[in-house]
Order: C-alpha cells, then structure tokens, then sequence
C-alpha cells in the first residue's frame, strides 16, 4: 500500500510542482473549464417564469474569482480538476442553443443534465455527439425541436453512453434504423415527441436496455424485445395487430403500457409465462381488445396492475381473478362486460383501485373488505348492478367494515408507476424518470 501510496506521489510530482508555483492557486478547475461554462452560461437569461421548485440560482453563482469545480451544478474529476458533471436541470436558462456552443470543449463530461430548460426551440446541435465520454444525457423537456442527429443516434462516438433522455421535446421524423451502441445503453426515452415511422429493429439488439420509452408519439410497427427490458412503455402510438409475443422473452419487465394504440386482439394470456416471479404493470387501455377475458388470467399471480378499460371486451369477469393476490389495481372500464362481479374479488386484499364503469354489469357489488372502501364511481353505468353502498336486495348487512391495511409504495418495490415520484429505477432521486411521464 505505502509503497503505491510513494509511487504515486513520484508520478505526481511534476503536477504538483506545477500547481504550487502557478499564480492562480485559488483556480483549482483546469484552465480552459471556468471560461468555457462562463460563456455557455452567457447565452442564456434566466427565465423568471421557471417553474417555483426549479433552482434558478444554480448559475447566479458562477463567478471567476472561485473555483469553477465548486460552482453549483458542476462536478470535476478530482484528479484532472475537469468537469465531469454538470446538472443544470431546471435551472430556468433560456435562450437559443448555438450550434457550436462553448459546451461542447468541455469534452469530459461524462453527465450532462439540460432537462426542464428553454432552449426556444433550438435544433439539437451533432456535436453532442463529441461529448464522446458521456454517460448520461438529459434533454427532457428543454424545447428542442427537429430531427434528431445521426451524430447521437447512428454510429455514434457516444460509446459509453447508458442513459439518453430526450423526451417531452418536438423531435419529429423517423428513428435512425441504426441507432446507439448495443450493448451500453440501458435507458432510452424518446417519448412524447412527435416521431413517425416504425420503430426500428435495432432495438431489439440492444441487449443491455433495460428502459425504452417511446409513448406519444406516432410509431408503427412491432417491438423485437429484448430479454433484459423492465420497462416499455409504447401508450399513444400506432401499434396495430396483436400483442407482439416476443414480448414473452422480456423475463425481467415489470411495467408494460401498450395503452392507446390500435390493437386488435384478444386478452393475451400467454403473458403469463412472464408473471410467475416478477409483480408485473400491464395496460393495455384504449385499444381494440376484443373476446373474453380468459380464466386462466387467474395464474397470471405476479400481476399487480391490469388496465383494460376502453376496450371492446365482453363476457363476464372471471371469479379466478380471486387468485391474484397481489393485484392492486383493476380497471376494466368502458367495455361490454357482463354478468355479475364475482364475489371472490373480495378476498384480494391488496386491491386498492377497481374501475368496472361503465359496462352491462348486474347483480350485487361483492362485498367486505376493500368493496366497502371503494366508492360508487367504480360501478356507475352498469344500470342493472344493484346501488351502491350494500343494498338489502344483495343480502347486505351493515357490514362493520375492517379497516385495510394501507399499502406501502417505497422504492425497496417494485411498484413501477404508482406515483410521480416512485422511479421505476428505484434509485432515491426525485428526479427519476417517471414512466407515466416518458
Ligand atoms: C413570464 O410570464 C408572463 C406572463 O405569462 C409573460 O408576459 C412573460 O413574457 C414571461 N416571461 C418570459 C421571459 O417568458
Ligand atoms: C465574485 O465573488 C467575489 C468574491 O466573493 C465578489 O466580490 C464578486 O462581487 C463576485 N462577482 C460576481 C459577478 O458575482
Ligand atoms: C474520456 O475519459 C478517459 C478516461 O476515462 C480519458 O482518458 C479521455 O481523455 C476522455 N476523453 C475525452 C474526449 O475527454
Ligand atoms: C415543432 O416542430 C415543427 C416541425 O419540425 C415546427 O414546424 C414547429 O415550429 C416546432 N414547434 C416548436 C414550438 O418548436
Ligand atoms: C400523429 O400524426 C397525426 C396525423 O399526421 C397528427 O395529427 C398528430 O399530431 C401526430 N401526433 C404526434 C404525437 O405527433
Ligand atoms: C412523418 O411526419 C412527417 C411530418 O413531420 C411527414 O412528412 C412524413 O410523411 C411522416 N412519415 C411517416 C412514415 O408517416
Ligand atoms: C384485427 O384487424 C384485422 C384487420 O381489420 C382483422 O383481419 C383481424 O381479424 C383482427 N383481429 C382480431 C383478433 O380482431
Ligand atoms: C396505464 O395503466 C397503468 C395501470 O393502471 C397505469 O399505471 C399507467 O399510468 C397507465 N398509463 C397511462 C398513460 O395512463
Ligand atoms: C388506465 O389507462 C388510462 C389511459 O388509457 C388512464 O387514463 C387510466 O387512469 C388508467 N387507469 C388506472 C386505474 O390507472
Ligand atoms: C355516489 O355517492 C355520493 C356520496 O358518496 C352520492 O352523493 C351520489 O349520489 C352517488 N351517486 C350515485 C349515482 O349513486
Ligand atoms: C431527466 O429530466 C426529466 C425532466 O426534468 C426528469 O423528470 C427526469 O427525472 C430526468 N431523468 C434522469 C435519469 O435524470
């Protein structure tokens, strides 16, 4: 140990040296990263509107006369003193977004988080694609607009690069069918913008994804999924056909929003090779969904929220969904639905949300435990199923009601997608993507 410790000391000599006689002892970040950050920062104005919890003093505090590797927002690397981090995210910059901005000769930043900024509509400059070391690259919601550039997309230098966040923009045209390195890349969200076209197969190649988000946008085609996937969220797109059954290979996904496309299908059971180990999101809302729901949905036993509302199902809700005990939530509103709500659904004692509104329900509400918490909005336009609360005609008693126990959402599980602020990466940081909003 000591004698790396001497070894070490000996390489660092010279620097050193270097840094004791320099005039400008007080300038620890390296020499070019103060000016550079300064002239990015003078670009922009700071946007008085930005909303209130947004840290519009980040870049107030820039100031030559101090070490630039302390300003807010900026990390370096101890060893180098150059930036490596730099976290403007809602920092209220507004202003446009040069092509050549200073930004791009901080070429070792390996974090760069621009999201929740104003950049006016700006075109996405290629040479983020310089930024070779990046890891992660945030431009969520900044108003960028156009095509996005091969430079970040396609053959790119971006070799490192695991997570590329470019949701919430007006990024319009096609998704390059060669796009991002492979192996790397673990979250891509592109979602709610205004891309077209299919999405391409390439996706499917990459096999250390673990993220895709693509809602909201105007995609067709089919997804070739890759098995280590968690999350995929493809709501308000133009998927059509079936569910597509490769999806069966993503042994690892636990949130799957399929919802507002235009499928046509039945209720796809043979997902149920997914659900036996992993508590599972499924939706599959607004889509042309057709036939029954099946009974055997009742070994689906992982699955923690089904969403099947808008749809065109019929037949009558199978008494086997008593078997998913950890089902939370159950919406099968706005379908043809029939026959009368099994009484079993009483025994999941999990459930804290049921939509059955409107369908041709009849007969009586199950009751007891979570039944006598949910409110009548759950059961309106069924106008055969007896009133809510308990009525007589259902053998109702006054029932004293138990009280449940509250479920608790943390991140030690997986309830991907149950509020903004539970992350489906499950990392402690309020910042963390939030699949309902990718
Ligand atoms: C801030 O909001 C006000 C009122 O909506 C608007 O008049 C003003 O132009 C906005 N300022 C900026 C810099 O966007
Ligand atoms: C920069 O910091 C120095 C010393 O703290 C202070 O005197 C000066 O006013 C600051 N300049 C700006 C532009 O904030
Ligand atoms: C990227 O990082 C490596 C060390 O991790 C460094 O040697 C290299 O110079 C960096 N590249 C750029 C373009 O800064
Ligand atoms: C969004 O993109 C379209 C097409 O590229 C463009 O016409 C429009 O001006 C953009 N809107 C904004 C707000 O940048
Ligand atoms: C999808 O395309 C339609 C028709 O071209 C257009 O009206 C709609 O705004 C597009 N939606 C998105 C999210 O781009
Ligand atoms: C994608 O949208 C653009 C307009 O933004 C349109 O010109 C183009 O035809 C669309 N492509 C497809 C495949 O729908
Ligand atoms: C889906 O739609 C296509 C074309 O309209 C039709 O041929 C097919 O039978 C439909 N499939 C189902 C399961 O409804
Ligand atoms: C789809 O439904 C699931 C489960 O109910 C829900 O978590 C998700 O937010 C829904 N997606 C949208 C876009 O509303
Ligand atoms: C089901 O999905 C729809 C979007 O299609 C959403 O509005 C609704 O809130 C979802 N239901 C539940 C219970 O999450
Ligand atoms: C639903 O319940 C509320 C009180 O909780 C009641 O005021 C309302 O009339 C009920 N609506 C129907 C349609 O039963
Ligand atoms: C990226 O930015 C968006 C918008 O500010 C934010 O919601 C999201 O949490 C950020 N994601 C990451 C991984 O930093």
């Amino acid at each position: 140990m000591g004698c790396v410790k001497l070894v070490l000391f000996f390489m660092l000599y010279p620097f050193l040296c270097q840094l004791a006689f320099s005039s400008s002892l007080r300038h620890l970040c390296s020499k070019d990263q103060p000016h550079a950050l300064l002239q990015f920062k003078q670009m922009f104005t700071i946007n008085p509107n930005a909303s209130d919890y947004c840290r519009r003093s980040r870049t107030l505090s820039w100031n030559k006369s101090t070490d630039c590797c302390s300003w807010n927002g900026v990390q370096c690397d101890e060893m180098t003193r150059q930036a490596i981090e730099l976290d403007l995210y809602c920092s209220g910059l507004q202003g446009k977004f040069h092509t050549n901005s200073n930004l791009f000769q901080l070429s070792n930043l390996k974090q760069l988080d621009l999201s929740y900024t104003d950049f006016f509509g700006s075109l996405i400059s290629p040479k983020f694609g310089e930024l070779s070391n990046l890891t992660h690259l945030n431009l969520s919601r900044s108003s960028f607009t156009g095509i996005i550039p091969t430079e970040i997309s396609h053959l790119s230098k971006l070799q490192y690069l695991q997570t590329l966040i470019l949701s919430q923009n007006n990024f319009s045209g096609q998704i390059a069918s060669t796009i991002f390195n492979p192996k790397i890349l673990r979250v891509l969200d592109l979602g709610s913008n205004h891309l077209n076209g299919t999405i391409p197969h390439c996706l499917g190649e990459m096999s250390g994804l673990e993220v895709l988000g693509l809602n909201n946008n105007n995609l067709s085609g089919t997804i070739n999924t890759e098995n280590k996937l968690i999350i995929i969220n493809l709501y308000g797109n133009k998927l059509k056909g079936k569910v597509p059954t490769s999806l069966i290979n993503c042994r690892y996904l636990k949130f799957l929003d399929l919802g507002n496309n235009e499928l046509n299908d039945t209720f796809p059971s043979w997902l149920g090779g997914l659900l036996l180990t992993t508590e599972i999101i499924i939706n599959l809302s607004r889509n042309r969904f057709e036939g029954y729901l099946p009974s055997i949905i009742g070994d689906l036993v992982g699955l923690h929220m089904l969403n099947q509302s808008h749809n065109g199902l019929e037949g009558i809700i199978p008494a086997s969904l008593e078997h998913l005990s950890v089902l939370e939530s159950l919406d099968l509103s706005s379908n043809k639905i029939g026959g009368e709500s099994p009484q079993q659904l009483a025994s999941l004692i999990f459930l804290a949300v049921i939509n059955l509104s409107p369908n041709h329900l009849v007969g009586c509400i199950p009751k007891g435990k979570q039944f006598d918490t949910f409110e009548n909005s759950s059961y309106q336009g069924n106008d055969r199923l007896r009133e809510f609360p308990l009525s007589k005609d259902c053998g109702g008693d006054d029932g004293v009601l138990q009280a449940t126990t509250p479920v608790e959402l943390g991140c030690n599980t997986p309830h991907f997608g149950l509020e903004r602020k539970s992350s489906f990466l499950c990392v402690d940081d309020p910042k963390a993507i939030n699949p309902m909003q990718i």
